[in-house]
C-alpha cells in the first residue's frame, strides 16, 4: 500500500512513521508513506497557504490553489482509491472502516490545519472524510497518523503473528479478553489456571467468554450491533 499525506506541518508526522510497526511495514516494503509539504505550492514570497474566512469569523482557512495544485500533481503520478480529508465532521473511524481501507493500493490523506480547508476542495476533490472521534484537534496530522497506524498493522505480513490483528478488540465486535504474561504469580495475584492448562479448546472458550463479559460491561452498544 502507498499513502501520500499532504500537510502544512510535515514535521509533525515524522517520528511515528519512523518507529515500531509502521517502520517495520515500510522496511518490509509492504507500506510506503510519503509526506508532502503544502507550502511547496504556497503563493507569493511568503509561500502563503492560508487566508481569512469570507464572511468573517475566527481562524484561518487553507486556500484552494495550493491544495488543488498539490493534489493534481499527485494524481498525475498515480490513481488513488480514495482521497481522504481528516475532519471532525467526517465518518467515524471504526475497525470495520480500517479493515476496508487496508485492502486499497493507493490512498491520499489531506490534513487540514487552523480552521480547515476551503469547502470547494471538499466538494470537488475529496472522496471520503474521516473523523477519529468527537473532539477537535488542532489539525488533521495526528488523525492521519492514527489512520495510517490502524491500516498499516492490518496489511498482511506486517505483524509477525498473523492472527494477532484478528484477535484485536473490535474485530468481531468484541473487546479483547484480558491478557497475562510471566510470572504466573505476581505479588500473590494469579494468572487464571485455564491459561496455564495447555488445553487449547478450554483456553479458546475462556477467552471468548471473557471477551463477551468485558464487552457487556464496558461497551454493551457493540453487542447491540449499533
Ligand atoms: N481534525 C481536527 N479534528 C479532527 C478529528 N477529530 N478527526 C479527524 N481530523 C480532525
Amino acid at each position: 500500500m502507498h499513502i501520500d499525506i499532504i500537510s502544512c506541518v510535515p514535521n509533525l508526522l515524522a517520528s511515528p512513521l519512523e518507529h515500531s510497526i509502521l517502520k517495520r511495514a515500510q522496511d518490509k516494503d509492504l507500506l510506503s508513506v510519503a509526506v508532502h509539504d503544502l507550502r511547496e505550492f504556497g503563493t507569493g514570497n511568503y509561500r502563503q497557504i492560508d487566508d481569512y474566512q469570507y464572511g468573517g469569523g475566527a481562524g484561518m482557512v487553507l486556500m484552494p490553489e495550493p491544495l488543488s495544485q498539490m493534489i493534481d500533481k499527485l494524481k498525475a503520478e498515480r490513481d488513488y482509491n480514495e482521497i481522504i480529508y481528516l475532519a471532525p465532521d467526517g465518518d467515524l473511524l471504526t475497525q470495520g472502516l480500517a479493515n476496508k481501507l487496508s485492502l486499497h493500493q493507493n490512498l491520499m490523506l489531506i490534513c487540514g490545519h487552523y480552521k480547515g480547508i476551503d469547502e470547494r476542495i471538499r466538494e470537488h476533490y475529496i472522496t471520503m472524510e474521516i473523523s477519529i472521534g468527537d473532539y477537535v484537534l488542532s489539525g488533521g496530522e495526528l488523525a492521519a497518523l492514527v489512520l495510517v497506524d490502524s491500516l498499516g498493522r492490518l496489511i498482511p505480513g506486517v505483524l509477525n503473528d498473523e492472527s494477532s490483528a484478528l484477535s484485536d478488540s473490535f474485530q468481531d465486535d468484541l473487546l479483547a479478553p484480558p491478557i497475562y504474561t510471566r510470572p504466573a504469580d505476581f505479588k500473590g495475584w494469579k494468572v487464571p489456571d485455564v491459561l496455564l492448562s495447555g488445553h487449547d479448546k478450554k483456553i479458546e472458550d475462556w477467552r471468548y467468554d471473557a471477551a463477551v463479559k468485558r464487552t457487556k460491561e464496558r461497551r454493551p452498544d457493540l453487542l447491540d450491533g449499533e
